[in-house]
């Protein structure tokens, strides 16, 4: 096992989440993956799948091994609407342009973490995504900022992009419509925070928790 991997990571206080990066390598450290994670990671096609995949597996292994169990122990599946979960413990991941991060919040039934790279989009990233109210103009930096929110919420919400980031409304209060409420409503309305970091240097990370 890594050093890094030991690494209990860093509470967020916005969220009480705690949030693991881990640069994207490819090693896979002994003991690290269960036989069904072996398996899988076997069988990714593409080299920077598979390093992104074990990279986020990493992280949020060591997250969930901060409290004891050893690393194979937390086999990484799927809950019911599709987020990465050990047992009953909700995890979220995240990859981009050589980072991957895992956020974990214990007893939290609602978690949902992105990592976005700040880049220069197409013009129609911005208005198909936001409302026009959302952004008061294009900057590259404050569009990923929200983009980060959207995503945290939606993986939050098991959706990912099955369903319309502009369901997701930010602001000052964040809104939510159409499949992103009707999960929200199923999900019992759960309370929430967002918390938003420039973090690492070039990239936004959003943990919703
Ligand atoms: C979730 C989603 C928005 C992430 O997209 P992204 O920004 O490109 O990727 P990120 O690196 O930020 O996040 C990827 C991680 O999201 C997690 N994720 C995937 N589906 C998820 C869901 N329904 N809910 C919560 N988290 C999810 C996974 O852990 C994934 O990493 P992993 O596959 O290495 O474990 C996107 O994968 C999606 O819309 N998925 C749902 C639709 C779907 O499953 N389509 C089939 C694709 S073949």
């Amino acid at each position: 096992m890594t050093a890094a991997m030991r690494e209990a990571g860093e509470v967020w206080p916005g969220t009480g989440a705690s949030v693991l990066y881990l640069p994207v390598e490819g090693q896979v450290p002994g003991g690290a993956l269960s036989d069904r994670e072996s398996a899988v990671y076997a069988a990714f096609r593409l080299e920077k799948r598979r390093r992104e995949w074990l990279a986020g597996r990493l992280a949020a292994k060591a997250l969930l091994s901060a409290d004891g169990p050893a690393p194979a122990a937390c086999d990484i599946g799927m809950d019911k609407f599709g987020r990465p979960c050990c047992g009953q413990a909700l995890v979220s991941i995240s990859h981009s342009n050589g980072w991957a991060l895992a956020a974990v919040k214990p007893g939290s039934q609602f978690l949902g973490a992105d990592l976005e790279k700040i880049e220069e989009r197409h013009p129609a990233w911005y208005s198909d995504y936001f409302h026009p109210a959302e952004l008061a103009s294009r900057d590259p930096s404050e569009a990923t900022r929200l983009w980060t929110v959207k995503e945290a919420l939606l993986k939050a919400l098991g959706l990912g992009l099955m369903a319309d980031p502009l369901d997701i409304r930010t602001g000052e209060r964040v809104m939510l419509s159409g499949k992103a409420l009707e999960r929200y409503r199923e999900m019992g309305s759960p309370r929430y925070s967002v918390e938003t970091r420039n973090y690492p240097a070039g990239f936004w990370t959003a943990v919703a928790a």
